[in-house]
């Protein structure tokens, strides 16, 4: 009998670019999960179970063994820098950038400069590769509103379509990254359930070059 895997999937934006994916790999839930309450899913795969899991807590449960594997955004995995886990795979969906933007035509203050961001570690990272001294201020979301209350010179976060940015007066500024979702993977498991592991990452593999 082969092992159980367990997918751990991210809810939100990367939940629905996941499931077609899924299904295009020929995993399909063996329920509707945008319609149930529940957290735990079986599969049309005998022995594969996915998960259903914000975001951020996605590298945690495949970095300890409680998932095998997992769909993560490179911001999460950036910010996270878990060295624990194989990132075999770029799914190539939710796309996005990672940016700095303030408000449009204000130039930045001559001192620090006072950022606001959900990826605090990143953004430390990143501003002292830069060699520019900044005071980080850790927010959950809705980081464009930052600069325009006053709360902070310059924000770090995603811009996609630019519309957010655009909407409260802002303007990107510098480019940190391009972001996409990535498979991530248990060391343990690659090694303990790779004859169950290889042929899920062929079908993604195959599946990601499908839509390509
Ligand atoms: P959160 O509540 O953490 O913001 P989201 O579902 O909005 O959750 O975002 C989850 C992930 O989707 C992010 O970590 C990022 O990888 C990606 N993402 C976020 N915003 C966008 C966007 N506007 N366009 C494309 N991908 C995005
Ligand atoms: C995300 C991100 C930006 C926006 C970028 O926010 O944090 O605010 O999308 O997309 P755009 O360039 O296409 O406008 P989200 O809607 O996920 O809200 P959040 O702040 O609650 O995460
Ligand atoms: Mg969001």
């Amino acid at each position: 009998m082969s092992p159980t895997l367990t997918l751990a999937l991210s809810k939100g934006r990367i939940l629905d670019d996941t499931l077609p994916l899924l299904a295009a790999a020929g995993i399909e839930p063996a329920e509707d999960i945008k319609k149930s309450r529940k957290l735990v899913f079986e599969t049309n795969l005998p022995g594969v179970r996915l998960l259903i899991l914000r975001a951020t807590d996605v590298p945690t449960y495949v970095e300890l063994g409680a998932a095998d594997l997992g769909v993560s955004g490179k911001d999460v995995l950036m910010e996270q820098g878990s060295d624990g886990i194989y990132e075999p795979l770029d799914l190539k969906i939710a796309s996005c950038r990672l940016m700095t933007a303030g408000l449009k035509g204000v130039a930045q203050p001559q001192g620090r400069r006072r950022v606001a961001t959900k990826f605090v570690k990143l953004a430390k990272r990143w501003y002292a590769e830069q060699g520019i001294q900044v005071d980080l201020i850790k927010l959950y979301g809705g980081m464009e509103l930052a600069p325009l209350m006053g709360l902070a010179d310059e924000i770090v976060d995603i811009v996609d379509t630019g519309n957010t940015l655009v909407a409260n007066g802002l303007e990107p500024r510098e480019f940190i990254a391009d972001i996409s979702s990535r498979l991530i993977v248990n060391k343990a498991s690659m090694k303990m359930k790779y004859q169950s592991i290889q042929p899920l990452l062929d079908r993604l593999r195959e599946a990601v070059e499908q839509r390509a």
